[in-house]
């Protein structure tokens, strides 16, 4: 099955930018549609803007209440018919509301072997507690934070020299082919 790929960010966006580069070099067949923002600062929006993928800030800040700003997130995904939301470094918890609307169709990457270290500053966490293996996961999203059933995992083994800052690194270039990886398995599986 060929998605129509709707990628929410809040930040750099590399791992947009490789589900797009992906798209664009076959390894894939899905398209991305669009690429939504609720940050208007986040850098992302200027690499999927140079590769000429549409973008659109919706700032959660703009808005009286998180009701109403998902109502405009989840109209303008329909508008733009979009059937697969991949979030990316999407740093905004969704509502129930909003997860059951687009129940089995968000996926979330996150840069630990789920369901440990949840939430911000994952890598400092990883090292101050010594772990010998950290990692990355692709799951379903639900309302709660990181949480959800997985898809998939990819091990990084953590050396004595590591710090949270080269762990980040090792980890992210392993996100990027977890992510095409995983999208290429939802593509076969809805064949
Ligand atoms: C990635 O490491 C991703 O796993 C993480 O944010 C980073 C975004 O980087 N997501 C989370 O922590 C979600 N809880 P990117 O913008 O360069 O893709």
């Amino acid at each position: 099955m060929e998605y129509k790929l709707g990628i929410l960010i809040s930040g750099e966006g590399t791992n947009m930018l490789n589900i797009i580069q992906a798209c664009r070099n076959g390894e894939i067949q899905s398209k991305v549609v669009t690429v939504i923002s609720n940050n208007p600062k986040a850098l992302g929006l200027k690499k999927a803007k140079a590769h000429g993928v549409n973008i659109k800030v919706i700032d959660d800040k703009k808005f009286n209440n998180n009701a109403e700003y998902e109502i405009k997130l989840s109209d303008y995904l329909f508008k733009n018919k979009v059937n697969l939301i991949c979030l990316a470094g999407f740093m905004k918890i969704l509502s129930k509301r909003f997860t059951d609307k687009w129940n089995q169709k968000i996926i979330n990457i996150h840069p630990s072997l789920l369901p440990a270290f949840k939430g911000l500053n994952t890598h400092k966490r990883a090292i101050d507690l010594n772990v010998k293996y950290s990692g990355c996961t692709v799951h379903f999203a639900t309302n709660k934070v990181d949480s959800g059933k997985i898809i998939d995992q990819e091990i990084v083994k953590v050396l004595p020299t590591d710090d949270e800052f080269s762990l980040k690194k090792k980890i992210l270039m392993k996100e990027h082919k977890l992510y095409i990886k995983v999208i290429k398995k939802m593509e076969k599986l809805n064949e």
